[in-house]
């Protein structure tokens, strides 16, 4: 049994967030691309491009034992939120890192009986458990858009989830 999430401590998050975020903006179409945004669809683009723009994000996945595989930004201009589910497999466990406008927005998990088994703001980045249904919450306090990496990594973090 696997948690649903974890908070990891970043001491640099809000710098290496900025980074990301200018990053999106300057080097990829994604954000002035306005039909992305009606809804939670994964936005692939060049894990490599990524670190070489924003290596400090890299120094940190290296210091926890990481490397990126696949990255994808999950960008929110609405209210509706995302229903829940789960991901396709093989992705298991990935990190979840803010990027900007999280605050107010809430990630939800369930047990297969439909109990609900977390709920957390994603301030941190979050060791993430995406083979258990979940789903995103948006209250009336969010500021659009929100903007979330979704992180994979050659070896799934799965040792990030361990019951402690
Ligand atoms: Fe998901």
């Amino acid at each position: 049994m696997l948690l649903p999430y974890k908070e990891l401590d970043c001491p640099d998050v809000d710098k290496i967030s900025a980074d990301i975020w200018k990053f999106l903006n300057d080097q990829t179409d994604i954000m002035s691309d306005r039909s992305i945004g009606k809804n939670f669809t994964w936005n692939f683009f060049s894990p490599k491009d990524l670190i070489t723009n924003v290596p400090s994000l890299d120094a940190w996945f290296s210091s926890i034992g990481l490397r990126l595989r696949d990255v994808a930004a999950t960008v929110t201009r609405t209210n509706k939120g995302l229903e829940a589910h789960k991901d396709e497999p093989p992705v298991l466990a990935k990190i979840n890192f803010p990027v900007i406008n999280t605050k107010d927005t809430w990630n939800l998990w369930w047990d297969d009986d439909g109990n609900e088994v977390g709920r957390i703001q994603m301030i941190k980045p979050l060791a993430f458990n995406a083979s258990m249904t979940h789903g995103v919450e948006m209250g009336p306090n969010c500021v659009y858009p929100r903007v979330v990496l979704s992180c994979m990594f050659m070896k799934q973090p799965l040792h990030l989830l361990q019951v402690p």
